[in-house]
């Protein structure tokens, strides 16, 4: 394949979404638009990638500098035509193809096909489609295979806005071609650098603009509004439920939500209206849900999360099972079959194999060793107002229910706290510490009341 640079156009600023944020960092499944286009833009080998920055561009280029992109900044934003050539110093060799930061859900098969048809007619190629409602597209006038003009939605006249094939935005130009975008003039409803007028101007140099028409306008859609962002992560959410799906998951619910860069493995199963969030990795054979969410956690193989848990920032190994009504916080760590229950929250511990803390509970900044029983109602008090302190219990510790551990603390291995107890002491290996106050019995109370 010959050489190709891309540029990527993200400059606008979204007006129709009114937003604080650059457009295109909006978010479809948990990414920002634009990433979904630069990820498919590497995929297809360029010399160059160039992404087109404006509104906000601190925000947007902070966003992608990992990438290895070349940023071209356009101060003003004047036209798509005008955009493009702001990216032309910075280009390589050979043709160029451009990409629109809010058409995100355009997959690589379908541009590189669109790439093999410029490659046979070369010159200037458009993408195109047909949608049941053009409104705020460009419309394409077509004779043939030819695009003989693109209008935009506020400059067409009333038969014109009827034409339902539009232009999705996409286009690849021939090196050669540049001096024409050069060409284009801001006389129009908007008074901006069209670089759909391209066509018109291709044609008086007896060059002719192709059109590739593509049948799935699904993908793509134009984001302007919340509304299309809605739809857009609706078709997204979809797609990558029947990735799952495919990839062997069992999903169970239409409901679901797995952000886009969450992976799953085979044969673990997912009850409705789960939310997957951000880098969450789950193992296989794992069970989650119903109600559940999961935010940037690692999940083990065989790990069952039952209904109602929020997990954070958790690393579970095999076989953990946590739930109902569990929650986690980051930096927390389960070690292989640990039990979580219900009504127990975690943050910032990690917990060695086979311990259990199976009903309300606090662990916070605590460290706890293997084969450790955490009583009903066990609470860790990391806390004094300033400051936070650790909680350390060793390899088989016995807490009793409803014990309040003043850390900075350390209970010994293989102690007993009896239930009741406010421990503020380190407590020794072995041992059983209790600091309950005496039971004492009034005998005859009831009698002597009457
Ligand atoms: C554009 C097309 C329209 C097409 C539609 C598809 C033009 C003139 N119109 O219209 O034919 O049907 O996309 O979604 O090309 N941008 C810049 N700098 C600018 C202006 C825009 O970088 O000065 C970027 C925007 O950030 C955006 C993209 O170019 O990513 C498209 O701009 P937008 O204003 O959304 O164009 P549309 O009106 O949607
Ligand atoms: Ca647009």
């Amino acid at each position: 394949m010959s050489q190709h640079n891309i540029v990527i156009l993200a400059a606008g600023k979204g007006k129709r979404m009114r937003s604080k944020r650059p457009k295109v960092l909006h978010e479809i499944m948990g990414k920002p638009m634009i990433e979904y286009v630069v990820e498919a833009a590497k995929q297809l080998s360029p010399s160059k990638i160039v992404v087109v920055t404006g509104h906000e561009k601190e925000l947007v280029e902070e966003r992608l500098k990992e990438g290895g992109l070349s940023f071209a900044a356009q101060e003003e934003q004047k036209g798509t035509a005008q955009a493009l050539l702001t990216a032309e110093p910075m280009l390589g060799e050979g043709d160029v193809l451009v990409l629109y930061g809010d058409v995100p859900l355009i997959r690589v098969a379908t541009i590189r096909a669109f790439m093999a048809f410029f490659r046979s007619s070369k010159g200037v190629a458009f993408m195109t489609t047909e949608v049941t409602d053009p409104t705020g597209y460009g419309r394409v006038i077509m004779d043939g295979d030819a695009i003989l003009d693109i209008v935009e939605d506020a400059d067409a006249d009333a038969s014109q806005k009827k034409i339902r094939e539009i232009n999705m935005g996409i286009c690849m130009l021939g090196r050669e071609m540049l001096p024409l975008v050069h060409e284009i003039k801001a006389e129009n409803a908007k008074a901006e650098y069209y670089l759909t007028d391209i066509c018109k101007i291709a044609r008086t140099h007896g060059i002719s603009v192709k059109g590739y028409h593509y049948d799935d306008a699904r993908e793509v859609l134009g984001i302007n509004t919340r509304k299309e962002l809605l739809e857009a992560n609706q078709i997204m959410r979809e797609r990558i439920l029947g990735y799952h799906m495919d990839q062997g998951v069992t999903l169970l619910g239409e409901d679901i939500y797995i952000e886009s860069d969450v992976k799953i493995g085979p044969d673990t199963v997912i009850f409705p209206s789960c939310f997957l969030r951000g880098k969450t990795v789950i193992g296989e054979g794992a069970t989650i849900g119903p109600h559940v969410v999961i935010n940037d956690s690692v999940i083990g193989d065989g790990v069952t999360v039952e209904p109602f848990c929020s997990l954070d920032g958790l690393t579970a190994e095999a076989h953990v099972k946590i739930g109902p009504f569990s929650r986690i916080r980051p930096a927390t760590r389960l070690k292989e079959n640990v039990k979580i229950g219900n009504f127990v929250e975690v943050k910032n511990s990690v917990i060695m194999e086979n311990t259990k803390a199976n009903h309300l509970s606090y662990i916070g900044d605590a460290d706890i060793g293997k084969e450790v029983n955490i009583g009903a109602g066990t609470i860790t008090c990391n806390y004094d107002g300033r400051k936070k302190y650790k909680t350390t219990i060793e390899d088989g510790v016995f807490v009793g229910s409803n014990t309040e551990l003043v850390a900075p603390v350390k209970i010994g291995k293989d102690a007993t706290i009896g239930a009741g107890s406010t421990i503020t002491r380190d407590v020794p290996e072995g041992a059983l510490a209790v600091t309950r106050v005496k039971q004492k019995h009034i005998e005859g109370y009831a009698r002597r009341k009457k």
